[in-house]
């Protein structure tokens, strides 16, 4: 196809060369072809485009690209040249501005932008429907359930407010691409003492939605309808204001100013959603403030019995989600889901980890219809994380919005070198300059990684760290703050991989990091760190790439005065008492006892020795 225009062109080029005018050089993008519907000057219009030609105007001889949805065309036809500007909406929906046939003297060829010069920029738009249209999903142009209250500035004067009346476009559950999920329904009512009132329920099917400043405008089609100006309408509705939404009575959306001064002026009041009993108990310590890193990083709250998540999807707006809890077994709850005030709810199975430091682990299953243990959470339903090839997946992260700093699983002090896209570089925290210590004399700076704080909570990292010692072989430099402070959070071992994350309250890109790391000997520890605040399933500490933004390579160095010891902790058991460097000697049945390490047994005999004066004190 694409040879065969191409062969054309040439030919066209060859026979216009030879009359001397250039011809066939513009080809009408795909998204613009078809067959359209507009209402012009209060005439049914229809318009088709082909790849080089449009009706009415000719051949397409010129093409400029703004932007990818917004270009301008010339077009020729005999002696009349015409601008088209498109402003491509959606795949339905195209707005066009136009010139009228300009002419030239004879001979003259003008440029796109000549003719096009006359179109002032904030012209009305005539808004084309494709005839062979595509239905979309509802979703982002309208969805959930109202009462609404309507004017038709046009036919009656004041407002007709039925109790029955409502707008109602609700997904099913499942499957997206459901035909159910591209219409929704407008219940009118008759109002008595307003003639021009009507009982009816209009489907309509949507054809996709778009912005314009705070205008979102979505087009539609009477799917009842075989009048083509019956057919097509626009809505308009506003970021600001949910309570106003207006409605075109012709074919056009530029008469949509804003919603409260439309033709046709909905004033809506959402339908309250059921209310569901809850009917199980969520672990108590998942009670508070989390963030879900699965999902845009959501805003999660959680007490025993719900769970309410509120993801924003764009600036202005946000979803909420609401999750009830019906039932447990094992680790799987099954939750209510109440999606969009007054749509059907459905059912989804959540499979959680016991809670660890300061994150929550799960997975979390397909929506279903029926409220069914068996069916909802059964294994199968589990897709989150999935990756279908190789059959491999993680658990999503929550992790808690005020999180408390835990031991990490990595402490001491350690030499690193580092690879990635987003180095550690020197930087000053906090914005506070420090003076320069012009007295001290480094006479070797490395990169320093340092997990030395008293209960070793908090990695510092230092890109360019002095290790000069002065004579007594104490640190020099006991004014330069550390370039980075990472309190760490939470760690785990999942897959055979070690996980860990930090948290860090001035990074401006994300306040948690993930991190993989792994003990490449005694004394080397390697991690990456991703991008963002959770790990990349095929992220290693071996290269970048795969959601790693640096790996880091480091080797243990103490001096003399540091008393930094060396820790490690592979995360397989997360769930270990944080600070648990003390043995718990089990007294018990006397057969089996462990033998106490020969540094701890002075330290056991003490506490032996206490607990027997304790004992004496009672008595
Ligand atoms: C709209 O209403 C009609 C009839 O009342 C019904 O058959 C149809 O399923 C409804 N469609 C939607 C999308 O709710
Ligand atoms: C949990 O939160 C919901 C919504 O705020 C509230 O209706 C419910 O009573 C709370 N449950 C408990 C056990 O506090
Ligand atoms: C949370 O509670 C569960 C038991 O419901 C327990 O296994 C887990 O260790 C607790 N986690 C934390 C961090 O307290
Ligand atoms: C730090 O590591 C580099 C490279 O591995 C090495 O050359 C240097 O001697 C190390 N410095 C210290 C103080 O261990
Ligand atoms: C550390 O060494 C590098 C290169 O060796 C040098 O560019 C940098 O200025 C030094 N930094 C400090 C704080 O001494």
């Amino acid at each position: 196809m694409d040879l065969l225009l191409r062969w054309c062109g040439c030919f066209l080029l060859v026979v216009c060369l030879s009359v001397k005018e250039s011809h066939g050089e513009c080809i009408v993008p795909a998204v613009m072809r078809g067959t359209w519907f507009s209402f012009e000057l209060g005439s049914n219009t229809i318009t088709d485009i082909d790849p080089t030609s449009m009706s009415r105007h000719g051949q397409c001889v010129a093409l400029k690209v703004y932007r990818y949805d917004h270009k301008a065309l010339l077009f020729k036809n005999n002696e009349c040249y015409y601008c088209v500007r498109f402003h491509i909406r959606t795949i339905n929906i195209l707005q066009k501005s136009a010139t009228e046939c300009n002419t030239y003297r004879q001979g003259y060829k003008p440029s796109l932008d000549e003719v096009c010069a006359e179109l002032e920029q904030h012209q009305a738009l005539v808004t084309m429907f494709n005839e062979n249209y595509v239905p979309k999903n509802c979703r982002s142009a309208i969805e959930g359930v109202w009462h609404f209250a309507y004017q038709n500035r046009f036919s009656f004067t004041g407002e007709c407010n039925h109790g029955e009346a409502k707008i109602q476009s609700c997904q099913e559950p499942g499957n997206q691409f459901l035909i159910a999920n591209q219409k929704f329904n407008i219940t009118f009512k008759k109002c008595e003492g307003i003639k021009e009132s009507f009982d009816g329920t209009k489907e309509f099917s949507c054809l996709g939605d778009w912005f314009v400043g705070k205008n979102h405008y979505f087009a539609v089609a009477n799917t009842k309808e075989s009048r083509k100006d019956e057919k097509y309408r626009c809505f308009v509705r506003n970021r600001d204001d949910d309570l106003y939404m207006g409605h075109s009575i012709t074919p056009e959306c530029s008469v949509l100013k804003t919603p409260e001064n439309s033709p046709f002026r909905f004033r809506m009041t959402p339908v309250k959603q059921e209310t569901v009993t809850p009917g199980c108990l969520l672990p108590k310590n998942f009670s508070g403030d989390w963030m879900n890193t699965a999902h845009m990083e959501a805003d999660v709250f959680i007490n025993q019995t719900h769970v309410i998540e509120t993801t924003y999807p764009d600036e202005g707006r946000y979803r909420r989600t609401i999750y009830v809890c019906r039932e447990q077994r094992d680790n799987r709850y099954m939750m209510a889901r109440l999606n969009i005030d007054g749509c059907q709810k459905d059912y989804v199975c959540f499979e959680f980890v016991p809670r660890h430091h300061n994150i929550i682990r799960f997975r979390k299953g397909l929506e279903m219809i029926r409220e069914d243990f068996s069916t909802v959470c059964s294994y199968i339903q589990f897709k989150s994380g999935r990756i279908e090839q190789n059959r491999e997946w993680n658990y999503n992260l929550m992790l808690s919005r005020d999180p408390v700093a835990v031991k990490c699983p990595v402490a001491g002090k350690f030499n690193f070198t580092q690879k990635g896209e987003l180095l550690f570089e020197t930087r000053i925290l906090g914005g506070v300059t420090k003076a320069p210590w012009d007295n001290i004399y480094c006479r070797e700076n490395i990169s320093d990684l340092s997990v030395c704080d008293q209960d070793q909570k908090e990695i510092w990292i230092d890109a360019h760290y002095c290790i000069s010692v002065d004579a007594y072989g104490r640190h020099m430099d006991i004014y330069t703050d550390p370039d980075y402070k990472l309190k760490c959070i939470g760690y785990w071992k999942e897959n055979l991989q070690s996980y860990l994350i930090t948290y860090d309250e001035l990074d401006p890109f994300s306040k948690y990091r993930c991190w993989v790391y792994q003990r490449a000997d005694l004394n080397k520890v390697l991690m990456s760190q991703s991008v963002g605040p959770f790990c990349n399933l095929k992220q290693t500490v071996l290269g970048t790439g795969n959601g790693a933004a640096v790996t880091l390579n480091m080797v243990e160095y103490e001096r003399e005065h540091d008393r930094c010891p060396m820790y490690f902790d592979d995360g397989s058991n997360p769930w270990k008492d944080p600070g648990a460097n003390v043995h718990v000697f089990q007294f018990t049945a006397g057969s089996h006892l462990p033998s106490p390490t020969p540094l701890l047994a002075p330290l056991t005999a003490a506490f032996i020795l206490l607990w027997v004066r304790g004992f004496m004190n009672v008595l």
